[in-house]
């Protein structure tokens, strides 16, 4: 029988480092969902009420114990991520044809909060050591136009908020949090959501909290909460007046409902420990990197604390011969789920903003009279973003993930890395 030769890539025909499924957050071992999550469902299901007023209250209950874990005064669950975007956007009332400055490395739910409310989404550059926009950036989008900035804190690690948010004070912005997937994560000792005017969560199952779907902002602002709740709820002033239905502006149902609430307040008690655990290991795997030649880590910034919603790093192109694509293809052979560069490519190159795919065939809202015409979304523009996104090795991170499940990708990465060493 023909020897397998452990040292050679599982892709050229050697044995691979692991041949059980890698922990991920699509099965139960992944995860932290269990026993608390159905006694409350199931106290839910038993009340006859799955409606978030009245019942049981559990949607409101989670809330309450979001805004506490994060130290503000106003948390409100919506139904998915983008919910809460689309919903913190509403909130701030824009005037059709106002610009917003995001990054072009995000899900495409960044974007739809903002055509959907008839604003130009306007794209920064990363820095590619650490995927994230940053204010130098940012500063040379700002025009006449711009209203806000909607800051990604991708992969659950923060962006540099204090130059950030000098700068949108210097140009009276606002500033929006994308912390889809940065639950916990921390910047100079703040939470990541607690520093812009509006802090937005995804609870979709790849998250570090998950509902399957769902999501939450928080907020400090009292008039951005009162409207950011009528919004997603019709704009139905149901404190105001009574059960009375003036719906007082153009508003959405994204009313979170009350199993979802339920498995939401469960997951929200676990969240602490659910970082720390993703965590320890995340920094364990960090250390033994670290010592690889031909590996360079993603950068988490000075005094930032990342809550690992993806694990990241590039092979080092003057030390590896091959591509990172096939270097991902090549760990992916080797048991370890990973793929190169996240999004296929940049936000604007989706045919929802490159050809305008919007309402009908109106090309909303860069048709707009009130819009500026010379917007160009170009690749070229953008030197960061494409070096992340064509040579970021990334890989799915979960709570799941064990020390020793972390050996065998640090074991899986050395051995390529000594394969492919130019
Ligand atoms: C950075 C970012 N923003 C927004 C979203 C949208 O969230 P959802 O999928 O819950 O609508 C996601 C989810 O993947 C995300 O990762």
């Amino acid at each position: 029988m023909k020897k397998i030769n452990s040292g050679l890539p599982a892709i050229e025909g050697g044995k691979p480092v692991r041949k059980k499924v890698f922990p991920n957050v699509g099965i139960s071992q992944g995860r932290s969902l269990g026993k608390e999550e159905m006694i409350l469902a199931s106290h839910v299901i038993e009340s006859g009420n799955l409606f978030r007023l009245g019942g049981l209250r559990m949607v409101e209950q989670f809330e309450k114990d979001y805004a506490k874990l994060y130290r503000v005064p106003f948390a409100h669950a919506v139904t998915s991520g983008t919910a809460s975007l689309h919903t913190a956007v509403a909130a701030l009332d824009l005037e059709p044809g106002d610009e917003i400055i995001t990054s072009p490395i995000t899900d495409m739910g960044t974007a739809i909060a903002i055509l959907t409310q008839q604003c130009i989404p306007v794209f920064a550059d990363v820095d590619p050591k650490t995927c994230n926009i940053t204010a130098k950036n940012i500063e040379k989008q700002i025009t006449k136009k711009t209203r806000a900035i909607i800051v990604v804190h991708l992969f659950g690690s923060p962006a540099d908020m204090d130059p950030i948010l000098k700068l949108a004070r210097r140009h009276n912005l606002r500033v929006i949090e994308d912390a889809a997937q940065a639950h916990l994560a921390k910047y100079k000792g703040r939470l990541v959501g607690t520093m812009g005017d509006i802090g937005c969560f995804s609870l979709q199952q790849s998250k570090q909290i998950t509902t399957g779907d769902g999501g939450i902002l928080i907020t400090s602002n009292k008039d951005l909460y009162a409207r950011a709740v009528l919004f997603s709820d019709k704009a139905w002033p149901r404190t105001q007046m009574g059960q009375t239905r003036g719906h007082l502006f153009l508003g959405v149902n994204y009313r979170m409902n009350e199993i979802t609430g339920a498995v939401a307040l469960a997951q929200a008690r676990k969240l602490k420990g659910i970082v720390r655990k993703r965590r320890k290991v995340a920094h364990f795997l960090s250390r033994k990197l670290q010592n690889v030649d031909g590996i360079i880590l993603t950068k988490i910034l000075p005094d930032c604390r990342s809550s690992w919603w993806m694990f990241s790093f590039y092979p080092d192109k003057k030390k590896i011969r091959i591509s990172p694509a096939e270097f991902a293809k090549a760990l992916a052979a080797e048991g370890i789920p990973a793929g190169c560069g996240y999004i296929p490519m940049p936000l604007f190159e989706y045919p929802v903003i490159r050809d305008r795919k919007t309402f009908g065939s109106s090309h909303l809202p860069w048709s707009l009279p009130a819009a500026r015409k010379n917007i160009v979304y170009d690749r070229n523009h953008y030197p960061g973003t494409m070096k992340a996104l064509t040579e970021l090795i990334v890989f799915s991170w979960c709570e799941g993930v064990s020390e020793k499940d972390a050996l065998d990708v640090y074991n899986a990465i050395k051995k390529l890395v000594q394969y492919y060493s130019r």
